[in-house]
C-alpha cells in the first residue's frame, strides 16, 4: 500500500502548500500519519487533521474541508470525503489494483522485502540447548521465534549471524560425569544416545535434591562431587575434558535431526565453553574498574542504584557463572562481527539476567550496550502441565513433532492417497502446524498447547493457510495446462468484484506488515496477517470463477490475483520456518 501513501502524501502536502502552511509536514510525515480505516465504506485511507490544528489554529473539521477543496484530482483516488476532522479517500478500484499487481508480479518472492537493513549487521542469537538436557517443548519458543526474527531481518536487508549458543559448560557436567561413571555403561549410551544421558541426568538430580515431601534426604556429597568434577574440568583435566567432548557430540546428533526438520541451520555454534579462556580478561577489567565486590567469597558487582540484585561474577570456589560467559561472548561477538544489534531470544524467566548483564556491560564503558536487545517469550505449557527441564516430566519436542506428523500421515493416506511425496508433505504440515499454532499468540503471552487445533485444516491453523497456497498452485497449474498464461500484463487489470479488491489491498499490505513485525520482534504479526489473506483468497476464490471467467482481461486479473497470493504467503511461510508444499 506504499505507493498509494505516497500518492496520497503529495496530494495532501500539495494542498496544505496551498493553504499556505507554514512548516507543511514531510511526506514521509504524512504517510505516517495515514490511517486504514475501520470499514472499507469509509474510504481505504483516511488523513486525520487532528495533528496540524495547533500549527495551523483551526479545528480539525475545518482543516479537513480546507484540504479537500485544494486537493488536485488524481487517477488513483476516486473521491475524498470528509468526516468530522478525517479525510476519507476512496481508490479508484482498477487503478490502484494495476499498479499493486503490477509491483507483485515484478517484484514475486522480494515483495515485501526491503533495504532498510542494508550494509547493517545483526547478530542473534537463539534456540541454544543446553547440552545433554533434552531438547524440550519449551525450547520451540527461542528456537522458531530467533529464527523467525531472523528471518524477517534478513527479508528487510540485514545481513544477518545466527549463533547457537550451546549451553556445553556448567556444572551440569559435574553432574553427568559422575552420573556416569556411576551407573552409566559406553554401550548403552552409544546405543540409546541423548534419552540415557538425560536419563542419568534426571536420576542424579533426584538422588541430589532428595524427595523433601516424602521425606528422602538429598545427597550432598553427590552435589560435591559434581562440583568438584566440573572444576577439574574447568581446570582441563584430559579424561573429563574427553568425557565432556563425548556428551557434547552425541547431544549435537539429536538437535542437528530437530534443526534439520526446521530447514535451519546456524552461521556458529560456538557455545558457553568457548568463552572460558576469554572471561578473565573481562573479569579483570570489572576489578581495575573497581566493580567488582567481594560478597560471602563470591565476585558480584552491585547493581543496586539500578534496583537490581548483584550480578554473580565469579563464584566462591572461583569458578565463572552464566552472567560472566554472555559478557564475554558479547565482547568477543562485537569485535568479529561489529553489530549494529545483538538479539537475544530467551524465555522471560531469563529477563533480570539480560537486564542485569546488560547494565554491566553499561558500566564496563563498553558503547555498543545499547545495540544489546533481549526478546523474552512466555511460558509455553501443553495441556495445563508447567515442564521442568530438571526432573524428567518433560515433553519432547522430537516427540510433539512426530506426533504432529504421524496425525497428518494418516489424514493424507485417508484423504488423498496418491499424492506424491506423501512423507515430506506429511513433514511439512505436521511440524508447520506445531509452528503455526505455536506463533499465533503474541510472544509475551504464555501459551498452551492443544494438538488437535493445531492440527485441524479448518479456521486459523498452519494447515489450513498451507492448504489455501497449494490451491493457488493447482488453479496455476490448470491455468498453463488450459494454454491461459500466466504471463499476466497488470496493466490490463480489472476489479469487478468487492472480493477482488479486498485481496489486492491485503496483498498490498505485506510490506508494511513485515516492517511492523520487524519493529515489535512479533512474528504474531506475519501469521495472522497470513490467516487474513488465506481467508480473502478464499472468499474470493468461492466467489469469482478464475478459469471460467469468459472476459480476457477479468480472466488474467483474477490469475494475476491467484499468483500473487500465492508470492505473499510463500514469503509470509518462510518468515514463521513454515514450508509450503504445492501439493497436499
Ligand atoms: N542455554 C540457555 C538455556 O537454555 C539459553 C542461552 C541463551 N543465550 C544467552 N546468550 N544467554 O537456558
Amino acid at each position: 500500500m506504499i505507493f498509494a501513501k505516497l500518492k496520497i502524501a503529495s496530494l495532501v502536502s500539495a494542498a496544505l502548500k496551498e493553504i499556505g502552511m507554514a512548516d507543511v509536514p514531510t511526506d514521509k510525515d504524512i504517510v505516517a500519519m495515514l490511517e486504514y480505516p475501520p470499514s472499507a465504506d469509509k474510504g481505504d485511507l483516511a488523513f486525520p487533521c487532528f495533528r496540524l490544528s495547533k500549527a495551523l489554529r483551526k479545528a480539525p473539521p475545518m482543516i479537513a474541508a480546507d484540504i479537500k477543496e485544494r486537493l488536485v484530482s488524481d487517477s488513483l483516488i476516486d473521491k475524498v470525503e470528509q468526516a468530522g476532522g478525517y479525510l476519507n479517500f476512496y481508490f479508484n478500484k482498477t487503478a490502484f489494483a494495476s499498479e499493486a499487481l503490477a509491483e507483485m508480479l515484478t517484484k514475486k518472492d522480494k515483495f515485501g522485502g526491503s533495504d532498510e537493513g542494508k550494509g547493517k549487521t545483526v547478530v542473534l542469537d537463539y534456540s541454544s540447548p543446553n547440552i545433554c538436557k533434552p531438547f524440550h517443548i519449551g525450547h520451540l519458543g527461542t528456537t522458531v521465534i530467533g529464527h523467525s526474527i531472523k528471518k524477517l531481518h534478513e527479508f528487510s536487508g540485514y545481513k544477518c549471524v545466527g549463533i547457537n549458543y550451546l549451553g556445553d559448560w556448567g556444572t551440569q557436567f559435574g553432574k553427568l560425569m559422575v552420573a556416569y561413571r556411576k551407573w552409566g555403561k559406553k554401550e548403552e549410551v552409544e546405543k540409546g544416545g541423548i534419552d540415557v544421558l538425560v536419563d542419568l541426568y534426571v536420576r542424579i538430580n533426584h538422588e541430589i535434591d532428595g524427595d523433601p515431601d516424602n521425606n528422602i534426604p538429598g545427597n550432598k556429597e553427590l552435589a560435591d562431587e559434581a562440583r568438584a568434577e566440573f572444576r577439574k574440568l574447568e581446570l582441563g583435566d584430559p579424561d573429563n575434558i574427553e568425557l565432556w567432548k563425548w556428551f557434547k557430540d552425541i547431544s549435537m546428533k539429536e538437535y542437528e535431526k530437530t534443526y534439520a526438520q526446521l530447514d535451519m541451520t546456524f552461521d556458529s555454534y560456538l557455545g558457553e565453553s568457548f568463552y572460558t579462556d576469554k572471561m578473565p580478561e573481562q573479569v579483570e577489567k570489572l576489578r581495575k574498574l573497581g566493580l567488582l565486590k567481594i560478597d560471602d567469597g563470591a565476585s558480584i558487582v552491585d547493581l543496586s542504584e539500578y534496583k537490581m540484585p548483584p550480578c554473580l561474577i565469579l563464584k566462591r570456589d572461583g569458578t565463572t557463572l552464566y552472567p560472566t560467559r554472555d559478557i564475554a561472548a558479547a565482547v568477543y561477538r562485537h569485535k568479529t562481527y561489529n553489530f549494529d544489534k545483538c538479539v537475544y531470544v530467551t524465555a522471560d524467566q531469563q529477563s533480570l539476567h539480560f537486564k542485569q548483564w546488560f547494565k554491566v556491560v553499561e558500566m564496563m564503558g563498553y558503547d555498543w550496550y545499547d545495540k544489546l536487545v533481549h526478546v523474552p517469550y512466555g511460558t509455553i505449557s501443553v495441556a495445563g502441565v508447567k515442564l521442568s527441564t530438571r526432573h524428567g516430566n518433560v515433553l519432547l519436542l522430537r516427540d510433539v513433532f512426530g506426533q504432529a506428523v504421524d496425525k497428518v500421515r494418516s489424514v493424507i493416506e485417508e484423504k488423498n492417497p496418491e499424492l506424491e511425496n506423501k512423507e515430506a508433505v506429511a513433514e511439512a504440515v505436521g511440524i508447520g502446524a506445531i509452528i503455526y499454532y505455536y506463533l499465533l499468540g503474541g510472544i509475551n503471552k504464555s501459551s498452551s498447547f492443544v494438538m488437535d487445533d493445531a492440527l485441524s485444516f479448518d479456521g486459523n491453523t498452519g494447515p489450513y493457510a498451507q492448504y489455501t497456497y497449494a490451491r493457488t498452485c493447482s488453479i496455476l497449474t490448470k491455468a498453463a495446462e488450459l494454454g491461459k498464461t500466466a504471463d499476466i500484463d497488470a496493466k490490463d487489470a480489472v476489479i469487478t468484484s468487492d472480493d477482488e479488491f479486498a485481496l489486492v489491498k491485503q496483498l498490498a499490505l505485506f510490506p508494511e506488515k513485515v516492517k511492523n513485525a520487524l519493529d515489535s520482534y512479533e512474528p504474531s504479526v506475519i501469521t495472522h496477517y497470513i490467516f487474513d489473506t488465506a481467508t480473502l483468497f478464499n472468499r474470493f476464490y468461492h466467489n469469482c470463477p478464475v478459469l471460467s471467467a469468459d472476459d480476457d482481461k477479468v480472466l488474467k486479473t483474477r490469475l494475476a490475483l491467484t499468483k500473487s497470493t500465492g508470492y505473499v504467503l510463500k514469503s509470509a511461510f518462510s518468515l514463521i520456518c513454515m514450508k509450503a508444499p504445492e501439493k497436499i
